[in-house]
């Protein structure tokens, strides 16, 4: 059914002016002492021949005559998360010599908080945004959680505050708000359960209620509206990369090719999902192109998960319309090596918000399990 309502800050006389997307800096460093000192950097027969696998996994979309730029970082950066006990979480848009080249463990924003409560090691590197680090550090309040940079942000995440969700419960008292992962641990503080793009419908109607106020995208809220018969109220927000695309797109990719698949994210306008042959969130869209095996696919997504599907999958031709995540590629293998040898930026959370933001994730979690 149609969504009942969307609303914006402009909606609320006392709503706090929100600043642009970046989130406030974290602390670049608590102890500089801890400092290593900087590995060579040089490429040479040894980092080529220590390399030599990892090439192999992204020889698809890594020339031959970038690799020598990246193999000593990747190399160093390796050996180093041993020396600190450190293990790297990637988000499915980050770069492929980030992706299969550095990561532990990837996937999307619901996998990357699920494998988070079971990491062994005291410190993780959050290759991704900041809310997910965010995530990462409220599931372990004891362990160390860097980001490589912390002004990684995110335009769903800077859409709304703790603030406006407490006017919201006063405009709507008694309907329960569910919170897309993509906010700050201060909205999290504030909802009944969080959901992400691969859960949200389930999500919905597992709170047995007629009416949520579903929060901040009002693409993925469209979305679960037309999934459900649970009314939807929505907030204004919009994920500035998924935002761009339009249905008139993806016909002509459909006029240039009628045997073109398109898979798109749910956080695509309704006019794009119309056209889509498959929607779901990065990591059902993975699967659905290891499944399926199509000759040629168009990734309706952030261009680099295609680039990462490639390099799994070299003989799927990827149609990749460029749209990239400014934030998501703040995160470059040059600042996870500096992340590993100052231990910055850590990211802190007030411990009484993250306590209370706490809940919310984990009842999202165990509902899935
Ligand atoms: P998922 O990985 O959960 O599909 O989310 C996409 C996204 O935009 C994360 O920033
Ligand atoms: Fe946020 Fe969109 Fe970037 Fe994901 S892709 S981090 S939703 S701005």
């Amino acid at each position: 059914m149609p969504i009942e309502a969307i609303y914006g800050p402009d909606d609320f006389e006392n709503s706090p002016r929100r600043s642009a997307t970046a989130p406030a800096p974290g602390h670049p460093c608590a102890n500089r002492a801890a400092d290593l000192p900087m590995p060579s950097l040089e490429w040479t027969d040894e980092v080529a021949r220590a390399t030599a696998h990892l090439y192999e996994r992204v020889k698809s979309v890594i020339t031959p005559i970038e690799w020598p730029l990246l193999a000593p970082t990747i190399k160093a950066i390796n050996e180093l998360k041993g020396q600190r006990d450190a293990v790297i979480l990637a988000h499915n848009y980050q770069t492929p010599e980030i992706f299969h080249c550095v990561a532990d463990i990837t996937g999307d924003s619901l996998q990357l908080a699920v494998e988070a409560t079971k990491v062994k090691a005291s410190t993780i590197i959050q290759c991704g945004v900041h809310f997910m680090a965010e995530t990462s550090k409220i599931l372990n309040p004891h362990k160390r959680v860097l980001i490589p940079d912390s002004r990684a942000g995110c335009s769903l995440a800077s859409s709304i505050t703790g603030a406006d969700i407490r006017l919201l419960r006063e405009r709507f008292p008694g309907v329960p708000v569910v919170a897309y992962v993509n906010t700050s641990a201060d909205v999290k503080a504030e909802v009944d359960i969080c959901c992400t793009s691969s859960n949200a419908v389930a999500v919905v109607e597992s709170l047995n209620v007629p009416e949520v106020m579903f929060l901040p995208d009002q693409y993925l809220a469209k979305y679960v509206a037309s999934k459900t018969d649970v009314k939807i109220i929505a907030w204004k927000g919009a994920c500035e990369v998924h935002e761009r695309f339009t249905g008139d797109e993806l016909r002509a990719y459909r006029e240039a090719d009628p045997s073109v698949q398109i898979i798109a994210h749910p956080e695509c306008p309704p006019d794009v999902l119309a056209e889509a042959d498959f929607t779901g969130s990065t990591a059902h869209m993975i699967n659905w192109v290891r499944n399926n095996r199509s000759k040629r696919v168009v990734m309706i997504t952030e261009c680099s998960m295609a680039d990462n599907v490639k390099a799994e999958l070299p003989d799927v031709e990827m149609v990749r319309p460029c749209n990239l995540c400014p934030h998501m590629k703040r995160i470059t293998l040059a600042k996870i090596l500096d992340s590993l040898l100052t231990l910055g930026e850590e990211v802190t959370i007030d411990p009484v918000i993250a306590e209370k933001a706490r809940r919310p994730i984990e009842r999202m979690i165990d509902l899935k399990n």
